[in-house]
């Protein structure tokens, strides 16, 4: 679990802000739910056997109650449509930024708390919202300017046709069992499609010969694949089709996706969704369809990080030292009639005392491109010393009440 310090707030504020704009300029509204949920929301949304629920929840009991802290927003959001009546027929359009749990084994890009940006568009049966988000994902990584990623795209098809090539795996690894890791084998009864998604280099031959999903997908799912496909191409997005992508989490039906990146790593994926046309009925509401996405943004961070595309922190505009026990007092009421006339520019006021020479120490580290100066003796005679930092120039004098258009004139020169 990381600290964000001041240094690197910037970079999280830069990422924060575009993709507030953009969620919002293709009609997404955000929405806030709770980080504490009942523990059965989560193993009957993401399934009880994937290793998100199996074995990295941060569950706990406070009275009788069994709750644990969301591993993922899909199902919370979920509940709340349901909860709040939002169903029936509607379709939403939605986003939310915030900390999610996972007790996994701490690396480069995999923390134990980390930060998603989630979004999901739910009462759209497709393809064309499939299209469009995965659009705006695209968008995304040109407005940031991010282009060490690629788009894998697949398609688990219904619930009806899995379970039938799921059939067909189980009988494929059985007559192969001897040669399964301890893993895809524990993985054979409960959920034996994740064995498709094995990092081991020893099982790479065996699932390459694999029957294929996308091979028996019904014919509705396929007439859905296949247009997202054209519409992908319409627009110029570059997608792979990867049979192999199977997804971690147990709701997802028909379109699934990851966007992957060559720079960060053994943890490749920073941004992931699919459809999840069956879980809001599996949780109780009406059957409605929907689709969404999880970006990674520790991930997205780092990537900035390394194409040195993060914003470098704004200073303050002025630095006002400090003389004499009389200006002290003055100061402040001048430093905050300046921040009312001036409400886009940033002050900074030297707290605490100091020498003179201290303090345009710290006025020249602030970065401020100017530094005023209120002793007492400019306070006596009613104006304050004015001196530009980042250039040559020499220590002037304003008479205070003109100070506002005087810091402006000195700010633009
Ligand atoms: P997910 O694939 O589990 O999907 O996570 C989405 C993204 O969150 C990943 O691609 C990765 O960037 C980031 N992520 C996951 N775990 C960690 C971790 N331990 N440390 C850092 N980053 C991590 C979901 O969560 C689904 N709810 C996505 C979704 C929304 N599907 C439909 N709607």
């Amino acid at each position: 679990m990381n600290d964000v310090l001041p240094s690197e707030i910037a970079t999280w504020q830069f990422l924060e802000g575009t993709v507030r704009e953009l969620v919002t300029s293709y009609g997404f509204q955000e929405m806030r739910v709770p980080i504490v949920e009942e523990t059965r929301l989560f193993k009957r949304a993401i399934g009880e056997l994937t290793d998100v629920v199996s074995k990295e929840m941060y569950s706990f009991e406070m009275g009788d109650e069994k709750l644990t802290l969301r591993p993922e927003a899909t199902a919370g959001i979920a509940r709340a449509l349901i909860s709040n009546g939002m169903l029936r027929g509607a379709r939403h359009k939605l986003w939310c930024i915030g900390p999610m749990f996972r007790h996994e084994k701490p690396q480069k890009g995999r923390y134990r708390q980390f930060h998603q940006l989630d979004v999901e568009a739910v009462g759209f049966p497709g393809p064309d919202i499939d299209a469009e988000i995965i659009a705006m994902t695209a968008r995304l990584w040109r407005l940031l300017g991010i282009t060490r990623v690629k788009l894998q795209l697949n398609s688990l098809g219904t619930p009806e046709a899995r379970r039938s090539y799921r059939e067909l795996l189980v009988a494929y690894f059985r007559s192969h069992e001897a040669r399964l890791d301890a893993d895809s084998k524990r993985r054979l009864e409960g959920n034996p499609l994740r064995i498709l998604d094995s990092k081991n280099p020893d099982m790479r031959e065996i699932i390459d010969n694999a029957p294929v999903l996308t091979e028996h997908l019904d014919a509705e799912s396929r007439e859905h694949f296949d247009a997202l496909c054209a519409a992908l191409t319409g627009i110029g997005i570059e997608y792979h089709v990867n049979p192999r992508l199977v997804r971690g989490l147990d709701y997802y039906t028909r379109t699934v996706f990851e966007w992957t990146t060559d720079a960060l790593g053994a943890q490749d994926a920073v941004c992931a969704g699919g459809r999840y046309d069956g879980l809001i009925a599996h949780l109780g509401g009406a059957s409605t369809p929907a689709i969404g996405f999880a970006m990674g943004i520790e991930r997205v961070v780092e990537l900035l990080v390394q194409a040195q595309k993060t914003p470098p922190p704004r200073p303050p505009d002025v630095f006002i030292v400090v003389n004499g026990r009389r200006a002290s007092a003055e100061a402040l009421k001048i430093a905050e009639r300046l921040r009312n006339e001036l409400p886009h520019r940033r002050f900074e006021m030297n707290l605490g005392g100091g020498k003179i020479g201290a303090q345009f120490g710290r006025a020249d580290k602030s970065g401020a491109a100017l530094a005023l100066v209120l002793g007492d003796d400019e306070i006596a005679r009613g104006v304050a010393g004015v001196k530009p930092l980042r250039q040559e120039a020499g220590q002037s004098e304003c008479p205070i009440p003109d100070l506002a258009a005087r810091i402006e004139a000195a700010i633009q020169h």
